[in-house]
């Protein structure tokens, strides 16, 4: 426990020191004898700095060392969490933004921080995180230094959102995919010691801290994002809902209303990019695990297993996770039930549970398939 100067004007020392049952001290003149910012930042497993004030962040990313924590934090060897705690105007000024982008560049976990109620009336983005989130982060950070992730060293591609479809400058056409379930599988991939790069088309949640982020906008940007990243690729998740089909035109002005007829709108299809990824393996050395994900319901010409076995074929990729749609939608939805259809023939049971639940299971089932 190294509290900082300003942490001791909240809580004293002796608080820390009868609650941890160590001395506690954040001055390096302290104890020279035994050098603690080395010995510390050698001997961390892992650092959690929380809350993470915006000093705090400006002083590590500046590389500072002139007291305990800032010191050790250079020494460290281990990996860093640092969970941000702060007024809102603090958090997004353009200092905080460039040092946070710092720290993530350096590979430090910085959390998102929870929005709600600050210190003060005031209430926004800047609160601490729930201990929940900083524990899960922190889980993720060793995990990914440990060496023990089934997905170790691996680099594990998720797309991610819903594509928007230009009409002109103002106005797409969209889907209601809101990223959760992807997101979920950028945290289940991080827990197991990947290096997750997510192509992120319009997504209502924040991906996890930890991953390469490659923003996109429509399914013709995805496609390009997607075979860009493929060579590097051991596992490709297709959990994107990529539109099937576009404007022929977008409009370079805004479309205004006329006295004519009515606007008629003429789409055309868009590649698809899973088939597309898939070709793109063909003749490959290293392997490389292609998942897509399906949403089907039944209808007169066949059950939703059927149809999704009938995709799986005709997009050749090597599992495909399906989801029944019944007359709940499972969009923006935080839990799901799914059944994952291998390639050669096999059918997992029904799994249900949280978005996190699922993707572990779709997580394991690739890094199964890259160990075969
Ligand atoms: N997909 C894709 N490119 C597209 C459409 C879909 O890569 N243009 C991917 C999705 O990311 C998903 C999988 O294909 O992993 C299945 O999506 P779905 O929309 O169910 O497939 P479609 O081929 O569009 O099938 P349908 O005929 O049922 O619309």
């Amino acid at each position: 426990m190294i509290p900082t100067e300003a942490a001791t004007r909240f809580v004293g020392t002796a608080t820390w020191e009868a609650l941890s049952g160590n001395p506690v001290t954040n001055s390096v003149w302290d104890a020279v004898d035994r050098v603690n910012h080395v010995r510390l930042g050698h001997e961390a497993d892992l650092i959690v700095v929380a809350p993470a004030t915006a000093d705090v962040l400006a002083r590590a990313a500046a590389g500072l060392a002139d007291d305990l924590l800032t010191g050790t934090l250079l020494m460290a060897r281990g990996p860093v969490v640092m969970a941000p705690a702060m007024h809102t105007e603090m958090w997004q000024h353009a200092a905080t933004r460039a040092n946070v982008e710092t720290l993530r560049d350096r590979g430090i976990t910085v959390v998102e921080p929870a929005s709600g109620r600050l210190t003060g009336a005031d209430s926004g983005p800047g609160r601490l995180p729930e201990p929940a989130d900083i524990f899960a982060a922190a889980m993720r950070a060793v995990g990914r230094s440990d060496g023990s992730g089934s997905l170790q060293g691996r680099r594990v591609t998720i797309s991610v959102g819903g594509t928007r479809e230009a009409l002109d400058p103002v106005r797409f056409l969209g889907n209601r995919s809101s990223g959760k379930q992807g997101m979920a599988l950028a945290e289940a991939a991080l827990a197991q010691g990947a290096h997750v790069t997510l192509v992120l088309a319009h997504a209502e949640v924040s991906p996890p801290a930890g991953c390469d982020v490659v923003r996109v906008e429509s399914a013709l940007d995805l496609r390009e994002a997607v075979l860009a990243e493929l060579p590097t690729t051991d596992v490709l998740v297709m959990a994107a809902a990529v539109a099937d089909y576009r404007p022929a035109e977008v409009m370079d002005a805004k479309i205004k209303k006329g006295d004519g007829a009515d606007p008629v709108i003429t789409l055309v299809r868009n590649p698809d990019v899973l088939r597309d990824a898939v070709l793109a393996r063909a003749g490959r050395a290293e392997p490389l695990v292609i998942a897509g994900f399906a949403a089907e319901t039944g209808d007169a010409t066949a059950d939703p297993l059927s149809h999704a076995r009938a995709k799986l074929a005709r997009k050749g990729c090597d599992f495909l996770v399906l989801n029944v749609v019944g007359s709940h939608l499972v969009f923006g939805q935080d839990t799901n039930e799914i059944t994952i259809l291998d390639a050669r023939g096999t059918e997992s049971a029904a799994i249900r549970g949280s978005k996190r639940t699922i993707a572990d299971a779709v997580i394991a089932h690739a890094a199964g398939l890259l160990e075969d």
